[in-house]
Parts: C-alpha cells; structure tokens; sequence
C-alpha cells in the first residue's frame, strides 16, 4: 500500500504572541495544504512577520498550538524547525556574499539530516548546483561567481533555490520582492509558480504589492487586528476586493482613534 501522504502540512491554531505589554497577535488560526501558495496580507504591524517567526521556531508563541501533518509540534528553534522541513527566505537572506553560488547552494549541508546529498567534493557540489539551478529555470550567469555580484532578485531565487534543495516541505518567504523590480520580481514568481506545480510544498508569501503575488495565489488570509479576519480562495476573491478590505480596515481604525 502507498503510505499516506497528508493534504495538510501546517495548522496554527488560537495563536497568541505579546511582547511585554504589546499583543503582536491575538488568536491565529491558519492552515497551510501540500501544494499550496498562501498569500499573508495586512497593515504595517499586523503580526506578519511575528507569525512567519513563529514557523520558523525563532519565536516561541504565548500562547496556541501548531500542527504538522497533523501531529502537534512546538518548535523549540530555527534549527529544530529546518529539521523537520520549515525554511524560511527573508529580504536579508542568509547567503554568503564572498562565497560563489554553488558553495552557497550547499551551505550548512553537514547540519542537513536526510537530505539527499552526504559530504560531496567541490567538483560534485558545482555540478549538482547547476543541473538544481537549471531544473528550477533560475538563469544565472555562473555557479562560479560570488553572490555578491548578483542582483537581489537573483540572490532571492538561489536562497530558494538552496530551500527546495535542502528538501523544505513548508517554504515561507517575507516580503521576497520587496524593493525589487519588475524582473526580479517576476524571477521569484516564477520559481514558486514552478514549486506550485511540481504539488509537494507549501508556500507562505507576505507581500505588500498584492496585485503582484495575486496570480501566483492559492488561498488568501488577511492579517487584522492579530487575527485572521478574512480567508478565500483567490479565485474568489479580486485585486479590487482586498483594496477596497484594506482601506475600509484603515478607515474604520481612524474613526475608532486607533491608527493614524
Ligand atoms: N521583538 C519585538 N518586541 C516588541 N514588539 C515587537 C517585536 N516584534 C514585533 N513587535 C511588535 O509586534 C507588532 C507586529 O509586528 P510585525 O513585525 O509582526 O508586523 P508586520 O505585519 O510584519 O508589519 P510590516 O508589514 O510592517 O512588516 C508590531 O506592533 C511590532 O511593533
Ligand atoms: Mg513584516
């Protein structure tokens, strides 16, 4: 018999995050599928990146619960997280700038448990860095130049790149294309529009240009008051639709003398 494999990958459930007198979140409920890409919208200080830091074990919620796979997990670190298959791309990515591609692609390998690659000779790494690279359609001009000399969109889609190699089931990428151009951008999108179709991650993506993630969306959630006030299928929803959410959400916090 084929082993069963679970549709869900992550649930939060009732999350609560308060730093001293500060309720980043409230009461979180999300869940994540196999295949999916969720897009986490909201305000400035929503809770959005406190709730991607808690997927990532670097924060520890107050209080809630997370599942994976349906066992209830608490992730005690970034380490303890990766090890059970959770990365996470942020804006200022964990890349060696002095270091050429492909030794950043394998990166931290010793501490990958069950990855597919052991102890691999610089000739190896290089070789598997490009045949990954191109499978993924990441176009860079070498393997052989130092990060330092690619573009932010380039060095975006090699940490993501290094993510799905290094076998992450859950992807969370905050705010990837945040002062990126169009081109760089649509590089990123087009690597997790390609992860999507490939069916065995899940993606979580902040962004605050929503038109631009719009298409490459599952699912959406809006991040409001530190909680999840709003979640549909993007085929159900519009451009228009959340524009008009989040405006009416700013409005009404002016009215309650809440926002500025
Ligand atoms: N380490 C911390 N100590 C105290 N307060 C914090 C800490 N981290 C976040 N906060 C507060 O928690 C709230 C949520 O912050 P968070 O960074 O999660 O927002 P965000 O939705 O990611 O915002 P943005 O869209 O601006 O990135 C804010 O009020 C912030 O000031
Ligand atoms: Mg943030």
């Amino acid at each position: 018999m084929e082993p069963v494999v679970p549709r869900e990958l992550l649930r939060a459930e009732h999350i609560a995050k308060r730093f001293g007198q500060v309720t980043a979140l409230r009461d979180v409920n999300l869940r994540l599928d196999r295949g999916e890409v969720l897009g986490l919208l909201g305000d400035n200080g929503a809770g959005k990146s406190t709730l991607i830091k808690i997927f990532t074990g670097y924060l520890q919620p107050t209080s809630g619960q997370l599942s994976l796979e349906g066992v209830p997990t608490s992730l005690r670190s970034v380490s303890h997280a990766r090890s059970l298959g959770i990365e996470a791309v942020y804006q200022d990515l964990a890349l060696i700038n002095e270091l050429n591609v492909y030794r950043n692609m394998f990166l931290q390998r010793e501490a990958v448990r069950g990855g597919r690659l052991g102890i691999l000779d610089d000739k190896a790494m290089r070789r598997a860095a490009i045949e990954h690279l191109e499978r993924m359609g990441v176009r860079i001009p070498s393997v052989d130049v130092e990060v330092s000399r690619l573009s932010g969109g380039q060095r975006q889609a090699i940490a993501v790149a290094r993510s799905v190699y290094q076998k992450a089931k859950i992807l969370l990428l905050d705010e990837p294309t945040a002062a990126m151009g169009a081109k760089e951008s649509a590089l990123i999108l087009d690597v997790i529009q390609q992860l999507k179709a490939e069916g065995q991650m899940g993606i979580v993506i902040i962004a605050h240009n929503y038109a631009q993630i719009f298409d490459v969306c599952d699912r959406i959630n809006l991040v409001e008051g530190g909680a999840i006030t709003f979640d549909k299928p993007t085929r159900e929803t519009s451009v228009q639709e959340l524009t008009d959410l989040v405006v009416r959400e700013y409005r009404n916090a002016r009215r309650s003398g809440k926002g500025g």
